[in-house]
């Protein structure tokens, strides 16, 4: 039986929901905590959107960890980052795979300490062939370095002879970035109040509504993504057409 409220019942899920997780920083700050405590209470709610994202059937999930901007931090921080990080893959991987879920990553994370590297091939690896949630998890991304790097393999592709220049279109495009093979995000949700991308999917959320939410990151709970879900409802997706 669905828990859903009424409202959000009637229609099926978004296919794909992406997440900025914002607001740890001033979660804790509000508190008195170092930044570190609202970092914490964040991977606790990421834990529990994940579940709720199984519970609605979301089929793809996506959730901005860390973005290819936040090596601006003080080093502390990053390292604390990327310490919940390898906390997170060590101690939830075995759960997600019992529960079907799908892991994958988008960003340049090879570019991490040797040993998280592993722990996500590991985790890609692992759950590859699981049927339930896909969860993205985007770690050292940012949407322009990607976009970048897309043109990069195409354009030596061409230089090559392996491809020619009338085979760029955008489907081909969108096959070298990171996302190749996840629909488009159908919704993105940015919590803190904050109203920007902040280098997030900037290709692959052309057509995505947005819905901005007050609410901190650690505080973001299943209703709150109800909350964002039924808003996804109320809008009217045109594409550019005309309303009929
Ligand atoms: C989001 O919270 C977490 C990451 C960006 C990794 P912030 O750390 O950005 O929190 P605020 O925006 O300072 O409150
Ligand atoms: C975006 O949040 C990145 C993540 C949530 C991982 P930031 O807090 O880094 O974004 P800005 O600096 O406010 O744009
Ligand atoms: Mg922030």
């Amino acid at each position: 039986m669905s828990n859903l409220s009424p409202e959000a019942d009637r229609q099926p899920p978004p296919t794909h929901v992406a997440i900025i997780m914002d607001g740890n920083g001033r979660w804790a700050k509000a508190r008195g905590l170092p930044r570190v405590a609202g970092h914490q209470r964040g991977v606790d709610a990421l834990r529990g959107v994940v579940e709720a994202g199984q519970e609605m059937e979301i089929d793809f999930l996506t959730l901005y960890a860390f973005s290819s901007e936040n090596w601006k931090r003080p080093p502390t921080e990053v390292d604390d980052l990327m310490g919940l990080l390898r906390l997170y893959l060590r101690r939830e991987m075995r759960e997600l795979h019992r529960n079907g879920v799908r892991i994958r990553f988008i960003g340049e994370w090879q570019e991490l300490a040797p040993d998280i590297v592993k722990l996500i091939e590991d985790a890609e690896r692992t759950t590859a062939e699981n049927k339930g949630l896909t969860l993205i998890i985007a770690v050292n991304y940012g949407s322009h370095r990607e976009i970048v790097e897309a043109s990069r393999r195409i354009a030596a592709a061409v230089a090559q002879g392996a491809m020619n220049l009338a085979d760029i279109d955008e489907a081909n495009f969108a096959r070298h970035l990171h996302t190749d093979g996840i629909p488009d995000p159908d919704l993105v949700i940015r919590t803190s109040g904050e109203q920007r991308l902040s280098n997030f999917l900037l290709w692959q959320a052309g057509y995505a509504e947005l819905v901005f939410m007050d609410v901190l990151w650690p505080d973001f709970t299943k209703k709150s993504l109800e909350q964002a879900v039924e808003e996804f409802h109320r809008r009217e997706r045109r594409y550019g057409a005309s309303t009929s």
